[in-house]
């Protein structure tokens, strides 16, 4: 029986004041035991999505206020110019759903310009970060249904129902995409795709190929922001742990490849050395790197095939004037 109507978005706008929160426990077991599988390895690396613990979430905001990283002012502008036609494209009523939403501001240039969107579901791993973020956003969009969701958009979990109807859109900004390797981002697309349903669509912003001197700077700036970035998953091991590594003898670096389109970062030891994590014990040789992250470049061509291969149909892409990032919008098909 059809009781209980759903509240129409008017009428749950005079009730709603904070963000609905759905909390999947992300990664609470598993730093130690990543980062001693990674450090074990023959090239040693540490899985990126430790990054970003509440220092780092406030350490990667200053990254995107820093010059050097053109992406986000880029990407920003970008949505802001062509919002217009992408609220056309998506309709009214839509459920928006956010992978990493971090600080939630780029996502605000779509709440204004789409045409009552009827939910806003930002998912992150980060649970302060997102509390926060979510519930400034729930009380500025009174009218917004807010589900907030902490998980590793990486895994399996279960998306808040579609309530109201409208399309369902995945926005992915920050070229967050070129931290998988090309075909782990192609398969991580096809899951999404699955994910969201055929006919529902997918916002993603994607860093473009282009000279060496723009990009690396970008990833290694001069107030060395980013070194103290990567640092902190050693900072983070020290005192979630009760690791000993000495951060600042670990050298931040990375280069970027034309061919492949890769930045590789990586934090270098600067001598022989020795960290501990509990009964463990990891030696590091000089100048023997550790792996933080990689950010992989495409050109428009490059990662529309990309999404094909993950089965999406590229709808529109947009760029600014320089090309130096661009922002995809592909419809699953
Ligand atoms: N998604 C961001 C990017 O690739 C992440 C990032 C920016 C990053 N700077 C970094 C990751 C430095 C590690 C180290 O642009």
């Amino acid at each position: 029986m059809y009781d209980a109507p759903l509240q129409s978005s008017a009428t749950a706008a005079r009730v709603r004041r904070a963000a609905i929160f759905h909390d999947f426990h992300p990664g609470e077991d598993s730093f130690r035991d990543a980062l001693v599988a990674g450090l074990s390895r023959a090239q040693k690396a540490i899985p990126c999505r430790f990054l970003y613990d509440a220092r780092g979430s406030a350490l990667f905001d200053a990254i995107c206020e820093l010059p050097e990283y053109y992406p986000t002012r880029t990407e920003l502008r970008i949505l802001d110019d062509n919002a217009v036609e992408i609220a056309t494209v998506v309709g009214p009523d839509a459920q928006l759903i956010e992978l990493g939403s971090g600080s939630s501001r780029k996502v605000r240039i779509l709440l204004d310009a789409l045409e009552t969107p009827a939910s806003y579901v930002p998912i992150d791993i980060s649970r302060e970060h997102l509390l926060a973020a979510a519930n400034a956003i729930a009380g500025d969009y009174p009218e917004v249904l807010v589900e907030a969701v902490c998980a590793d958009y990486g895994q399996a979990f279960d998306l808040p129902q579609n309530l109201y109807g409208g399309r369902r859109t995945g926005f992915y900004p920050g070229s967050t995409i070129g931290n998988l390797e090309p075909l782990e981002a192609q398969a991580f697309l096809a899951r999404w795709a699955r994910r969201l349903g055929p006919g529902a669509l997918m916002l993603i912003g994607v860093d473009l190929k282009k000279c060496a001197s723009i990009i690396q700077p970008a990833y290694d700036d001069a107030a060395g922001v980013t070194q103290d970035f990567s640092r902190n998953l050693l900072v983070r091991a020290n005192r979630e742990l009760g690791a000993d590594f000495d951060p600042e003898a670990f050298r931040h670096v990375a280069r970027y490849d034309p061919a492949s389109g890769q930045v590789g970062i990586h934090l270098l030891s600067e001598r022989d050395q020795t960290a501990r994590i509990g009964e463990r014990a990891f030696t590091f040789a000089a100048g023997e790197p550790v792996h933080v992250e990689n950010s992989y470049k495409y050109s428009i061509e490059g990662f529309s095939a990309l999404a094909r291969a993950a089965g999406y149909a590229p709808t529109e892409v947009w760029t600014d004037e320089a090309d130096l990032f661009s922002v995809h919008l592909l419809r699953v098909l």
